[in-house]
């Protein structure tokens, strides 16, 4: 019997199904009048602005979608000028889109409420108090939606927010949402997702609860993982099931160093998030199994194959992930950089399995970037 003390902390209402978007209007009431919307600016392409601009009439709104894919404090900064331009005090954040806008939304909530600038809010448990956020995913990957972290980049880097009081108090979860995301960004995101169930299964901090909706949310996604660019509806269905159990996961178990090697590949070289994840996760997995190989068998069950790594490795190739490699440039110098501040990231490090020195983590980027 393994007696090991967890606490579970997932205190929102999660609402998942076709058509729950519609519900809108009553859980905005629950909050107040005065609204922040927070979208992408695909949203209005999509008709999705107009739907939700629809369910908030009889709500004083106000809209925000200067959001980059990779939110910055400054634009932060501008969302709050923006809402002291309300008559009264805003009641509650609602973010309509994927985990950037959810982030943001998120990162506004508690810099907004705590009346600071969200450069003093990096870090864990560092969020005074937070407006009430409404999280409505359009993508299945990021998990942002049931999650208490908000990732911001600030002069160049990604850094995070990790604090109870920024989970959102409602996560609805829409699927039918994600059914037009474009293919790459389903392909992108569903890794994120799968990241996030593989690394809090990983996770020094795994317990029962984590691995209950690790394994649940890999069953879901099993039949899906070489089909991310071509899926059906019933795909996305499951797909989205999958990323709010993955969600939940980091949620509870943190993700891990999966995510610490690859933010600077999306800082400095702008490779999306969930590509990111799946170059650096057949290295670091493969490190990982000399610590605790029953996880690693037992992931690569979950995922019906012979070899967790073979198998991402495989994923990386037909999804043309490795050709994003060639636009990384490193030297020895970035890459000391980038691993001094892997192993300083304490968040990170702290649910890593197997935890690297700064050489072992130079030696995983060089065997991820092809470089020996
Ligand atoms: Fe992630």
């Amino acid at each position: 019997m393994q007696d090991i003390p967890f606490v579970v902390n997932q205190n929102q209402a999660i609402v998942f199904g076709t058509g729950v978007l519609d519900q809108l209007p009553q859980r905005v009431a629950k909050f107040g009048k005065r609204v922040l919307l927070c979208t992408g600016r695909s949203a209005k392409q999509r008709g999705l602005l107009d739907r939700t601009m629809k369910l908030l009439e009889g709500f004083e709104v106000v809209h925000f979608d200067h959001i980059s894919p990779n939110p910055k404090a400054e634009e932060v900064a501008q969302a709050l000028a923006l809402m002291k331009t309300m008559d009264a005090p805003t009641d509650v954040v609602v973010a309509v889109g994927g985990g950037s806008i959810m982030d943001f939304a998120k990162a506004v909530a508690a810099s907004y409420a705590s009346q600071r600038p969200v450069t003093e809010l990096f870090g864990v448990d560092t969020v005074d108090r937070a407006l009430p956020v409404i999280a409505v995913p359009t993508t299945h990957g990021t998990g942002s939606e049931v999650t208490k972290y908000a990732i911001i980049t600030h002069q160049g880097k990604k850094l995070a927010i990790s604090d109870t009081k920024i989970l959102p108090a409602v996560a609805l979860i829409d699927p039918v949402l994600t059914y037009s995301m474009p293919a790459e960004v389903a392909v992108d995101t569903s890794l994120d997702a799968l990241s996030h169930l593989t690394e809090a299964y990983f996770s020094a901090l795994c317990n029962p609860v984590t691995e209950a909706f690790a394994e649940k949310g890999l069953a879901y996604m099993a039949p899906y993982v070489k089909t991310l660019n071509n899926l059906n509806e019933e795909g996305h269905y499951y797909l989205t099931l999958a990323s709010m159990m993955g969600g939940i996961a980091i949620n509870l178990s943190g993700s891990g160093l999966v995510h610490a090697m690859g933010y600077p590949f999306t800082s400095e070289f702008g490779v999306p998030h969930g590509r990111a994840n799946a170059l650096i996760m057949p290295a670091l997995f493969k490190f990982n199994a000399e610590a605790v190989p029953h996880k690693y068998a037992k992931l690569s069950e979950l995922l019906n194959s012979e070899d967790l790594s073979t198998l991402l490795k495989e994923l990386n190739h037909l999804y043309g992930y490795d050709a994003e490699l060639k636009h990384i440039t490193v030297d020895e110098a970035k890459l000391q950089r980038w691993a001094e501040g892997v192993v300083a990231n304490q968040r990170l490090m702290r649910s890593a399995p197997r935890k690297p020195t700064v050489e072992q983590v130079v030696a995983l980027y060089k065997q991820v970037l092809a470089l020996e």
